[in-house]
């Protein structure tokens, strides 16, 4: 999920806000117990799933390293954000955050400030010139190296370390779950991005794409099923290009296979995983997510725009056609499967036909939700050097709105269409509006809100019926 743009706020996304800080349970590292050092670490979180996920792997380390979490900015000894790069409105919002830090640092002398991900990523060394107040720039592939970046900070170094990595996935590390509900927990199964859309940064922050090994993936499922979760998602750039060879026995593994073996952990463990790229999602896929009833039926799928041309010049590699193939492929396999889309709106040179492509794609689609998000050009991507960011921001801010507007009747009509069905709800928790109240999800992804029961609890698979909806969320009754 990405947590830069406020007009996700009209959608089915309030999870974003609520995850934007990412503050830390102090409670979850005691079970590390390493050799104290009396230190505590802060860290903040913003961008996408992944960046979440690194924040746990970042914090693994750190408690590793004698670091304890806390949710105290003031008090830390060690401040981090995660940092994102996708659009410009990203990197002005870590910017704002990095005055805040600056004032805590200069009412606490000694603290650290260490920039983390694609922003450090993107800037280097440069950040150290221009943010005089950063001590750390760390990229994401170089976390094992922050507790020895932190020392050499501490004798008065500047800590840098941008190298990015064709191996590293931190397959070893099991990562610290912060902000935990206990029931739902990410889990990285590959890194990098090797596409090259041309809008987008990522394969610059983020590098080579790489797999996990998959038995470290089904290890990590396994633990956390014992630990009670009750639902993973697997996280990469593009999933279903997942591929790992076994070293030794030469073993080939698929994205389906992989899902296949998360599948089989237990029946009371719920699949779910992001993001998948139209080109590459497979019949495979498709079969294996069918046959098991614990994966769970939805698909994030992003078109990023439904017209050729455009698609074209993304890169994507992929055209309007195919991507409804694949949009009819998915409902013919799984007809009750929800799918959900990426939407970039205003791409150089696009035109009011051509935005009428997108409107009209997300209308054959019905996505459930989409995040919508009009074009920023980023520094060095083939986009900025090779074409013109030509479409004017009223024209961008116009578009936008429209793809929202028909996006949240699609969202509305498909919630209502949902009014009087049984859904099978994993228990998350307390609804945020009410205490009175469980939030949980179903099979579809869609948020479900409902009184809660004596007897019930967090992690608890129930049977609500729906008796009313909105476009971001399900109200209803539990059954049994
Ligand atoms: N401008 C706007 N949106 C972007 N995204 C990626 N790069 C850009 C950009 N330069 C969006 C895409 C992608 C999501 C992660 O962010 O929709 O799928
Ligand atoms: Fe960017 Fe494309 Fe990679 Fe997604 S798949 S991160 S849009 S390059």
């Amino acid at each position: 999920m990405y947590n830069d743009n406020p007009t996700l706020k009209d959608l089915n996304a309030r999870t974003i806000d609520e995850t934007a800080q990412g503050q830390v349970y102090s409670e979850a590292v005691s079970a590390l117990a390493p050799e104290p050092t009396g230190k505590q670490f802060y860290i903040e979180s913003y961008g996408c799933q992944m960046n979440f996920s690194d924040s746990e792997i970042v914090a693994s380390i750190l408690g590793e390293a004698g670091y304890a979490p806390t949710r105290d900015l003031e008090g830390a000894d060690l401040i981090l954000i995660n940092t994102c790069s996708i659009r410009e409105k990203a990197e002005d919002t870590v910017r704002k955050r990095l005055r805040v830090f600056d004032k805590v640092k200069r009412r606490r002398p000694g603290t650290m400030v260490g920039v983390l991900g694609c922003m450090a990523e993107r800037l280097k060394a440069k950040f150290l010139e221009e943010e005089k107040l950063v001590d750390l720039v760390v990229g994401p592939d170089a976390y094992r190296d922050l507790p020895g970046l932190v020392a050499g900070a501490e004798e008065g170094e500047k800590g840098v370390n941008v190298f990015l990595s064709r191996e590293e996935t931190y397959a070893d590390i099991n990562p610290l779950r912060l902000q935990s509900n206990g029931v739902t927990a990410f889990i990285s199964i590959m890194r990098g991005c090797d596409n090259m859309c041309s809008f987008c940064v990522v394969p610059y922050t983020r590098g080579r794409e790489r797999s996990r090994n998959a038995y470290s993936i089904v290890a990590e499922a396994t633990d956390l099923f014992q630990r009670g979760f009750r639902e993973v998602t697997l996280l990469g750039q593009n999933v279903d290009s997942y591929k790992w060879t076994h070293p030794e026995t030469g073993e080939r593994v698929t994205f389906a296979a992989l899902l296949e073996m998360v599948a089989q952990v237990d029946p009371k463990l719920r699949i779910r995983f992001s993001t998948s790229h139209p080109k590459d999602i497979t019949d495979e896929v498709l079969y294996t997510m069918r046959d098991h009833e614990n994966i769970c039926k939805y698909i994030h799928l992003p078109v990023q725009s439904g017209n050729s041309r455009i698609l074209d010049l993304m890169n994507r590699t992929y055209d309007r056609e195919w991507y409804r193939k694949k949009v009819d492929r998915i409902y013919e396999i799984m007809p009750d499967c929800a799918i959900s889309s990426d939407i970039i709106t205003g791409f150089c040179s696009e035109t009011e036909e051509e935005h009428r492509d997108t409107l009209s794609m997300v209308d054959y689609a019905r996505y459930t939700m989409s995040y919508m998000f009009f074009y920023s050009e980023r520094p060095g991507t083939p986009a900025a050097r090779k074409l013109t960011d030509d479409v004017p921001l009223e024209v961008k801010k116009r578009r936008l709105q429209e793809i929202i507007d028909l996006q949240t009747t699609i969202s509305d009509e498909r919630n209502r269409a949902d009014i009087g069905t049984t859904f099978t709800v994993l228990i998350e928790g307390e609804s945020k509006r009410s205490d009175a109240d469980w939030k949980g999800r179903n099979t579809q992804n869609k948020m479900v809100i409902f009184p809660r029961l004596a007897g019930t609890a967090p992690g608890d698979y129930v049977s609500v019926t729906i008796t009313d909806a909105t476009s971001a969320t399900l109200l209803g009754n539990q059954v049994s």
